[in-house]
């Protein structure tokens, strides 16, 4: 939710600015702004609508110092006057976040002649700030001040008139920094300054980061401390299109290289997945895709592990009634590691002391630091709003964790270890094969339709309900997911002539089930898409279409179910003509409640 970026250097600070704030878009991008000193005074400048639209206000203005912003609407509609930065008397900011007590603060101000213009929160924390600093002409004491009274998420930007240096400072929201001989920078994530460092520093809670145009100070409490870098290696080529025309499209057909990767490494390392064999209770909890993944890794290891799992949203999970104690091991699953619902989620659960395992994406992110254990999928950048290839991982990873377990407590034999390692090292081919088909005529069939519903049972329905959200995400045409049995309780009154189902059948033992839905629907007019295994046998007339997927076990045929709804749903997108990476009202780090 809004990406900021801040830059301070020998260079022109504008340029640099835009172009970190491009790479951020996928976490905002209904409007966008920057402010910089020219001829001594702070200038802003902001518009509705994409960074490309800010860029037609830009003229030839030079700057050393820069901070901007682009925003997906929390408090206040995306216009041009609630567009960040922000700026009030002395101080003028950029922020992501929302700040939850900005009533009370507003009526306060007010009493103080504070008048407001936007309708933001943000706006209010500018004020608090410069009354603040009006009363002790200090920065640092003002800026130590503003975090005992701020409550909510912030990742906070901050130039004062007077001052050329760009202030920083975070609770919730996520902040990284580097320097080099250019200058110093300040962004939201890792992409926005990949190009100029391979080593990053993360602010903490409590600390503030002065970026001077040589060096970066960290404070604590007022007093300087010192700071350890993390040094990442990453690949840049992750975050750049490649020749592809989308991000996503890119992202889908990375899959069957970091799937190589991901089982390569894991394989030859296997005591990095972890035995979580000793647990009584597990508890997975994540948002969007990366449930979606929590709700495979349950099925996974309930069959191959025999230890009860409960799935859990994690903005629900955190406000309900808690059976956690220090034998529950609770997994968090998220690919930016930043999800607020998430990271609240896991405070909670060490607050009960359960121990906690995060499966993430983003190195060094939130969740990543704050787990006792962590396994990173490595899917490197995700730039994409919908998630493809790190949900596909974090499936994987489960598969992994499953099949370890399954060892381990002698659930899955020598014999069938065997058989299942050789479908995991066919998989990365197996997905290539899928990519190849041609999804042009299921396209056809589906693009125009108002609703879309996908059923399965089980295994199959968890991955509707990730074929379901993929399609519904990018395209706008609603789609349901339902467990294929639960259809006759209602919503099989919607099927009409024509009416789209897309019906998984992968389990042997429960597909003769799922064929008998399927004929239900069929038989009321649905235009049936049939994704199965090719050894499971299906009547010719109880579909329309069909897509046949390798017969291999569950732990890998998981994976490749998801792979024809990916690109469905991307063809349905772009028959559309939608914007297909930053689809409407859609933000990709969600680090807002
Ligand atoms: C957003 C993204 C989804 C993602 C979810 C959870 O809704 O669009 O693709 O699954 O957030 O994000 P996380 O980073 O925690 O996996």
């Amino acid at each position: 939710m809004c990406g900021i970026m801040g830059y301070n250097g020998s260079k022109n600070a504008i340029p640099i600015v835009i172009k970190g704030l491009k790479s951020l878009e996928y976490r905002g991008y209904d409007s966008a702004g920057i402010a910089y000193f020219f001829n001594e005074k702070i200038k802003i400048i902001k518009e509705k609508g994409r960074i490309s639209e800010l860029e037609k206000l830009l003229n030839n203005d030079n700057s050393n110092l820069c901070i901007g912003h682009t925003r997906w609407a929390t408090h206040g509609k995306p216009s041009k006057i609630n567009a960040h930065p922000h700026m009030v008397g002395r101080v003028t900011l950029v922020h992501n976040g929302i700040i939850e007590n900005y009533k009370e603060l507003k009526d306060n101000l007010e009493k103080e002649g504070y008048s407001f213009k936007s309708e933001t929160d943000t706006e209010i924390a500018c004020s608090l700030i410069d009354s603040i600093y009006k009363k002790n002409n200090d920065i640092l004491e003002t800026l130590e001040q503003i975090q005992t009274i701020l409550k909510g998420s912030y990742a906070f930007l901050i130039i004062f008139q007077q001052d050329k240096n760009i202030y920083a400072l975070r609770k919730g929201s996520p902040l990284v920094l580097t320097q080099n001989e250019l200058g110093t920078f300040v962004a939201s994530d890792i992409p926005a300054i990949l190009e100029y460092s391979k080593k990053f520093y993360f602010l903490e809670e409590g600390e503030v980061a002065k970026l001077s145009k040589e060096s970066i100070t960290f404070y604590s409490k007022k007093n300087i401390i010192n700071k350890k870098y993390n040094t990442f290696n990453y690949d840049l080529t992750t975050a750049k299109k490649n020749g592809y025309s989308h991000f996503m499209l890119k992202e889908i057909y990375e899959q069957p290289k970091v799937v190589k990767e991901f089982l390569d490494y894991y394989f030859e390392n296997f005591k990095l997945i972890p035995d979580i064999s000793k647990y009584k209770k597990i508890q997975i909890v994540a948002c969007g895709s990366a449930y979606h993944s929590g709700l495979v890794g349950s099925y996974f290891i309930e069959k191959y592990g025999h230890i009860e799992v409960q799935s859990y949203v994690a903005s629900e999970y955190r406000y309900k009634e808690k059976f956690i104690d220090k034998d529950t091991l609770v997994i968090l699953v998220s690919q930016s590691g930043e999800t607020a619902d998430t990271i609240a989620s896991l405070r909670l659960a060490k607050e009960y002391q359960a121990t906690t395992l995060g499966i993430v994406n983003v190195i060094g992110s939130t969740i990543a630091r704050e787990c006792d254990e962590v396994i990173y999928i490595n899917a490197g950048c995700e730039i994409a709003v919908a998630t493809t290839k790190a949900y596909t991982l974090q499936v994987l990873t489960f598969s992994l964790i499953a099949y370890k377990l399954g060892v381990i407590k002698g659930n899955i034999d020598n014999n069938l270890k065997d058989k299942i390692k050789t479908d995991y090292l066919k998989l990365p081919q197996y997905i290539d094969d899928l990519l190849k088909l041609d999804y042009n005529n299921l396209t056809n069939k589906i693009y125009s339709k108002k609703n879309v519903f996908f059923i399965g049972r089980q295994l199959d329905y968890y991955s509707c309900l990730e074929g379901s959200l993929k399609l519904k995400e990018i395209s706008y045409i609603h789609s349901e997911s339902y467990p294929a049995g639960e259809l006759k309780h209602g919503t099989i009154s919607l099927i009409e002539e024509k009416t789209p189902v897309v019906s998984i059948v992968t389990d042997e033992k429960i597909c003769e089930k799922s064929i008998s839905n399927i004929k239900e629907v069929k038989s009321r007019g649905a235009y049936v898409l049939l994704v199965k295994k090719s050894n499971i046998l299906v009547d010719d007339s109880a579909y329309d279409d069909k897509i046949e997927i390798p017969n291999t076990f569950d732990l890998v045929s998981s994976i490749l179910t998801i792979i024809p709804l990916q690109m469905l749903a991307f063809n349905v997108s772009f028959k559309l003509g939608l914007d297909i990476d930053k689809p409407r009202n859609l933000a990709k780090s969600v680090t807002v409640e």
